[in-house]
């Protein structure tokens, strides 16, 4: 039996330690730091050890003598843990810190993308405020601002106006180089792939929803719920995504040198010229990641220790016809100011069959569970129909109490509109 150590201590990592627990190989799980809900989930245990910490990774992973590393998070790719990890002997999954400028710079990855013909948006980047502003002159509108670094979606202007441009370009050049980038019309999806030395194994499509209000109005978050399958990527967009953005990619990055095993997120825009990529992500989306791996029925673990050591990967994985939806709970405030500390009440002792709730920002506390983070809970279930999905996570989402609770009602509108 195998020893695997889950890097992350959110909703995404609750899910991948859960479904990787189920495995007849996995004899124990160690999540680093994890959360109460991997605590209590069987063959789990939580470490106090900062995913962060390499040489403090490396030790424990020797330590306990574990098979595989999985990471989480893009810190720990940035950070370059992966990394010191592989230079240890332990297998990883997840790319070294080189590869994972893909995420980290949004510069680096279009520059790539336009090496390699990858469909994305058109662009230039600026790093003087008279060149964009000339640039802005002959523009069409609206025109997207972006900050290259990480920026969770904070560092993203759509301006509709030549003066709104300038604003935001104006704001980003203090933080470095601004791309200024054609706007794309389109439906936007999630599509994440397996990628280990050149081998591609796509994992189903699956859509989330940015914005904090119903209608996709309000700010940016991190995700306030997600769904699989996403209609938009049918069989044939999907085919075209693998084929046009997954394989390319798999192959620019072995004649780049850079080795990648790990989860390559391709944030895409479904346009009326086909699929164009929006950004890259090193990892599983949160909270694409939950209603992905409530749908998934193969053995996840083998699957990422085959790619972790570039063994052939299989052709395809088993998936649950059925969706999979996940709505996310918040703290009062999310996303500018979360707060935090507040006693969670009604978490069911057992959840029904077909739902699952997985922890993201919480803490246990005087022997129950408070908040401990802007998104708190991913209440997940599988229906016949987005709509039984929606009536079985909204049943149990309403049941779980704390002041201030923010959910979207409206999880699953694009695909329920589709019938
Ligand atoms: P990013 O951080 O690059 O993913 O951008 C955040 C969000 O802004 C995306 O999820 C899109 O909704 C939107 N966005 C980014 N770039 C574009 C673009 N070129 N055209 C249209 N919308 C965009
Ligand atoms: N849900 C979007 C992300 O994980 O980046």
């Amino acid at each position: 039996m195998q020893k695997v150590m889950v890097l992350g201590s959110g909703g995404r990592e609750h899910a991948i330690a859960w479904k990787l627990a189920q495995s007849n190989e996995v004899g124990e799980v160690l999540c680093v730091p994890g959360n109460p809900g991997t605590e209590h989930e069987p063959k789990c245990r939580n470490l106090r050890v900062s995913p962060l910490d390499s040489a403090a990774v490396v030790a424990v992973a020797h330590g306990e003598g574990v098979s595989l590393v999985v990471i989480g998070p893009e810190a720990p790719l940035v950070a370059g843990v992966p990394d010191a990890l592989r230079r240890s002997g332990i297998p990883v999954f997840g790319p070294n810190a080189a590869a994972a400028r893909l995420e980290g710079s949004k510069a680096f990855a279009k520059e790539f993308m336009e090496r390699h013909g990858i469909p994305t948006a058109a662009y230039g980047r600026f790093t003087s405020l008279a060149a964009g502003r000339e640039f802005l002159q002959g523009c069409a509108l609206p025109i997207v601002v972006k900050a290259d670094g990480l920026a969770s979606g904070k560092g993203v202007v759509i301006a509709s106006t030549r003066a709104e441009a300038e604003e935001a370009l104006a704001r980003f050049l203090a933080w470095g180089p601004v791309l200024l980038e054609e706007f794309l019309e389109g439906e936007e999806a999630s599509f994440i792939a397996i990628i280990s030395d050149g081998q591609v194994l796509p994992l189903a499509g699956s859509q989330d929803h940015k914005r904090l209000l119903d209608a996709d109005q309000g700010p940016n978050t991190g995700g306030m719920g997600a769904y699989s399958p996403a209609p938009i990527l049918d069989a044939a967009m999907s085919e075209r995504v693998r084929r046009e953005v997954m394989q390319p990619m798999a192959r620019a990055l072995q004649k780049e040198s850079l080795s990648y095993r790990g989860f390559l997120y391709a944030g895409v825009m479904v346009t009326s010229a086909g699929p164009k990529v929006l950004e890259f992500n090193c990892r599983l989306g949160d909270p694409e990641t939950q209603p992905l791996l409530f749908r998934l029925r193969s053995d996840l673990y083998p699957v990422l220790y085959a790619a972790a050591l570039a063994e052939p990967l299989p052709a395809s994985l088993d998936w649950d016809p059925r969706t999979a939806l996940c709505v996310v709970l918040a703290a009062p405030g999310y996303p500018e100011a979360a707060q935090i500390g507040a006693p969670i009440l009604g978490l069911p002792k057992q959840e029904p069959a077909d739902a699952k709730i997985f922890h993201a920002g919480t803490r246990a506390q005087d022997g129950g569970i408070v908040t401990a983070g802007g998104r708190v809970l991913g209440v997940t279930a599988l229906g016949d129909s987005v709509a039984s999905a929606q009536q079985v996570a909204y049943a149990l989402a309403d049941k779980i109490r704390w002041p201030g609770k923010q959910l979207r009602s409206d999880i699953g509108w694009r695909a329920r509109g589709r019938g």
